[in-house]
């Protein structure tokens, strides 16, 4: 994987630039669509390339080993064989999924016990354990397996969270190096910078995380329950360390105004479930505000979903029409909001590109975000 730094926006810290990978380019800053099982959902992969136009999506290690299974996924020859999706792929490690979803979680030296949410059958996923399944998944990026502590977690805890995070990636980058790719294409490691809120903790880690020489660093830990302001001071202290010349990915973040916010402060990669799953509720964000679909006022509003809008459904289908769906419980309806929402967060992403490009980043990201967090 190759990263080519190509321009940085005057009076912040926002920068474009230009991954390669095996499975093609990635242009950044990028959003990545969630394919949590391999399938974004609602979403056909041609409309992923041609309507929302998403140049990588990200996948689960936990649900994808859980269901169909590391044997099926190897005997299709990777994920990208078996979704039929050509672009890169990133997987998250399962160490979030873990925390969130599986019952009867247990940390020790030795890695994550967890019970599978859909049968309660027992596992163990450690570092290396999860290197060889995404090797297997055949993901273009690897995340290590980390522990993502809740945003309120107190410093001893966060303490001891740390230093396992680190003890665990220290193994896993080991694995990583002495292994290769099942599928004739290579494949990077990212590891991730944890430390709750505690300034001094994002630190140590980011020098950590920075020491390793990664093709590229992550930042998890953010959006789990703390105020934005301190999500953005710790982006702002950690990207201080993290090498400029690798691509740094924000985890699980956010809505369009975290997403210019980072952007703002350095952040290349993002990826958040928001504009699908608010979208399946009804939750439309366009570049003039937020719309509930379900909201009477559009009841006879025969207007365009977003006449400027950047997908094809923006054009293709009324307001008025799309409210019905959901009032109906249609599943078009959770089609149509997807499409929306991703392409919107597409094209978002390409506009801040586009304008720290032309090195008016600061007075558009002003403008963009008075448009963004309004209610229609
Ligand atoms: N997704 C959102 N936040 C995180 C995190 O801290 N760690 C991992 N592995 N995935 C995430």
């Amino acid at each position: 994987m190759d990263f080519k730094l190509e321009a940085t926006a005057p009076g912040t810290a926002a920068r474009a630039g230009l991954i390669t990978t095996d499975h093609g380019e990635i242009r950044t800053p990028i959003f990545m669509p969630v394919g949590t099982v391999g399938s974004v959902k609602a979403v056909h992969q041609r409309e992923l390339r041609e309507d929302v136009k998403a140049q990588i999506i990200l996948g689960n290690t936990y649900h994808l080993y859980l269901r169909p299974g590391i044997e099926i996924l190897e005997k299709a020859g990777g994920l990208h064989k078996f979704n039929g999706w050509d672009r890169p792929i990133l997987t998250d490690s399962g160490g979030f999924q873990v925390f969130s979803l599986s019952a009867n979680r247990k940390l020790t030296e030795e890695g994550a016990w967890f019970r599978s949410h859909i049968d309660g059958s027992k596992h163990l996923f450690t570092p290396e354990k999860v290197v060889d399944i995404e090797r297997s998944i055949g993901a273009d990026i690897m995340m290590a397996l980390d522990e993502c502590p809740p945003g309120t977690a107190e410093r001893s805890y966060a303490r001891k969270s740390l230093d396992l995070t680190h003890r665990w990636l220290a193994r896993g980058w080991k694995r990583y190096k002495e292994t290769e790719g099942k599928y004739g294409y290579s494949q990077a490691y990212f590891p991730i910078v944890q430390g709750v809120t505690y300034p001094d903790l994002r630190r140590e880690s980011a020098k950590f995380v920075a020491d390793l020489g990664a093709d590229g660093n992550a930042i998890g830990g953010l959006a789990v329950g703390e105020p934005a302001e301190v999500m953005y001071e710790m982006i702002e202290v950690v990207n201080d360390i993290l090498p400029a010349d690798r691509p740094r990915y924000l985890m699980g973040v956010g809505t369009p105004a975290n997403i210019l916010e980072a952007i703002d402060r350095g952040v290349d990669m993002m990826d958040c479930v928001m504009p699908t799953r608010n979208g399946r509720n009804g939750m439309l964000f366009t570049r003039h505000g937020i719309m509930n679909m379900r909201n009477r006022k559009w009841a006879d509003d025969f207007s365009p979903l977003q006449e400027d809008g950047p997908s094809y459904v923006d054009t293709a289908y009324t307001k008025a029409y799309v409210r019905h769906l959901f009032i109906a419980d249609e599943i078009l309806a959770m089609q149509i909001a997807s499409i929306h929402n991703l392409a919107f967060y597409l094209w978002l992403v390409e506009e801040a590109r586009r304008h720290i490009m032309a090195g008016d980043f600061s007075s558009w990201k002003r403008e963009m975000l008075e448009c963004v967090t309004r209610r229609l």
